[in-house]
């Protein structure tokens, strides 16, 4: 994507996201190289667990996940972050085979960068970065497969919890699509905790979360010729518990117009009013293997972390 089509794709997506009720802004716009530098400080706090539950099970379990796959082997990430989770498993999988072809999927260049910078360490991984979204990466990853290989997707971080239900299935039917059978998904997923636990996840004491939340806002009036003022919204985490999800929103402290100049749009905020900027819903482990097996995929191995509560699971396209 050129770079005045993405910011015409941008433009567009704020301007339609912030006329819905509530208003909304989708998450991975929260992704620039400011934010995703933010977001490697939040795996760091002590209150966001999942980043080093998820590492932990990748650092145990990445020999057994190794000896499920065929070789030869493609290992493709759906937004691979800082990549330290990729290399892990990297590592595991290139020690017994004698080459690795890796494939980077997310639409933040930093992120790419980083990971391809931490990849190119091991001998034998060769690595392509995709500058896009999860499906159109995912297509050109398909597209220009050959020969008889397997190929092993990997979906951590509990990235489809920023999906609701219904687009999750849909999702995960259309990765399934991509793959031919006896290839793999390797998902990590966050798993259902107690309230205070969650919300302390999404709102931590030290305001990393609500910098990584705001950052959006500073992005909208560097990229879009915005004018919001980030002193006059707040950044709240709230657990709805009949939908099982954490919701990150910002909250306007003051009755308060902002206009957009690339969205040629004004929007008029009261006090109280919200903009929802991601959910991370949270499953049960058995609730996680029924949605994945409805979509085409057979459940072969699963490793929890009792403690945190989070599930690294291997599946198999059937
Ligand atoms: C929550 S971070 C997780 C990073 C890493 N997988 C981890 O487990 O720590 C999400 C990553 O996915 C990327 N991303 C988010 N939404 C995306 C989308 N729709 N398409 C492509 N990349 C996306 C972000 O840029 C970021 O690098």
């Amino acid at each position: 994507m050129s770079g005045t089509t993405a910011v015409s794709t941008f433009a567009a997506d704020v301007a339609r996201d912030l006329a819905l009720s509530p208003r909304q802004l989708q998450s991975k716009y929260l992704y620039d190289r400011l934010g995703s530098r933010l977001f490697e400080a939040i795996c760091r706090l002590p209150w966001y667990t999942i980043t080093r539950a998820e590492l932990g099970l990748l650092f145990r379990h990445a020999a057994e996940v190794a000896a499920e796959l065929p070789d030869p082997l493609t290992l493709t990430e759906l937004g691979p972050g800082d990549g330290e989770k990729i290399a892990l498993l990297a590592a595991a999988l290139v020690r017994d085979r004698s080459a690795l072809a890796t494939h980077l999927i997310d639409i933040s260049q930093s992120a790419l960068d980083q990971t391809e910078r931490r990849l190119g360490r091991y001998e034998g991984v060769s690595v392509v970065g995709h500058r896009a979204s999860y499906e159109e990466g995912l297509r050109r990853v398909a597209k220009g497969r050959n020969g008889d290989g397997g190929l092993l997707v990997l979906f951590l971080g509990s990235n489809l919890g920023n999906f609701d239900r219904s687009a999750a299935g849909e999702f995960l039917r259309a990765i399934r699509d991509t793959l031919r059978p006896g290839d793999a998904l390797l998902l990590g997923a966050d798993l259902v905790k107690p309230e205070p636990d969650l919300i302390l996840a999404y709102d931590d004491p030290l305001g990393v979360t609500a910098a990584f939340n705001k950052n959006v806002l500073l992005r909208i009036n560097r990229e879009l010729g915005g004018d919001f003022d980030l002193s006059a919204f707040a950044h709240r985490a709230v657990f709805d518990p009949a939908e099982s999800r954490v919701e990150m929103r910002l909250v306007s402290l003051r009755r308060q117009r902002v206009r957009i100049g690339a969205c040629a749009t004004t929007v008029d905020f009261e006090e109280g009013d919200f903009i929802w900027t991601e959910s991370s819903y949270k499953y049960g482990a058995p609730a996680l293997r029924r949605l994945v097996e409805g979509a085409g995929f057979a459940c072969r191995r699963q490793w929890l972390d009792p403690e945190a509560q989070f599930a690294l699971t291997l599946f198999f396209a059937a």
